[in-house]
């Protein structure tokens, strides 16, 4: 444990990506999305919690017809270190079946939550496509080989939290992506 979660002390919180970069980042990676699904209507697939901020800013800069879903998954459970399983904790939304999916995600970390969580979508929605959007992603820790097409920062191995991440569920509400000191 390195802070007590039941109080707010933002001095012990390095920044290490600040909200503007992040803001400049997520206009980047919409506008590159509305390219690339011109004609298309393209279905978000919100990984609960963590990457909840990130795709609320990045649906608002994506200018294309668009819906929106959300599943709940959890490999890390309150742990900083990944338990090894992946946890669904919704069911796959049936409506995207046969659908254009961009997962968004806040972070890949090992890479197996989505590894396992493509396998399934592969398997039971048949997408018309299926591409992944990463806000973060750190290559020394990738166990399970990814490819993210939307990818916002790669950092080096540190806990992070803010915008979205936690520390025992709390800091998600930070506007920036931080690191406990
Ligand atoms: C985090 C994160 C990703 C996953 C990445 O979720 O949001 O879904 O871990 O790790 P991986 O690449 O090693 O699988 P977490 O289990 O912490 O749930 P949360 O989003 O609800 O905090």
């Amino acid at each position: 444990m390195l802070l007590p979660t039941d109080y707010w002390d933002e001095s012990k919180i390095k920044v290490m990506i600040d909200e503007e970069l992040l803001q400049e980042k997520i206009v980047q990676l919409a506008q590159q999305i509305t390219d690339d699904y011109q004609g298309k209507t393209i279905h978000l697939l919100c990984i609960l919690k963590g990457s909840v901020l990130f795709c609320a800013d990045l649906m608002k800069s994506i200018k294309l017809p668009l819906e929106v879903s959300f599943m709940s998954l959890s490999s890390y459970g309150d742990q900083q270190e990944s338990s090894g399983q992946v946890q669904f904790l919704s069911q796959l939304p049936p409506e995207l079946k046969h659908q254009h999916i961009l997962i968004v995600e806040d972070i890949v970390d090992s890479g197996l939550t989505l590894t396992k969580l493509t396998e399934v979508m592969h398997r039971e929605l048949t997408p018309a496509s299926l591409k992944i959007a990463s806000l973060l992603f750190k290559p020394k820790k990738l166990k399970y080989p990814l490819n993210i097409d939307y990818l916002g920062f790669s950092i080096e191995d540190r806990f992070v939290i803010g915008y979205g991440l936690d520390y025992a569920q709390k800091y998600r509400n930070l506007p920036y992506i931080g690191v406990l000191e």
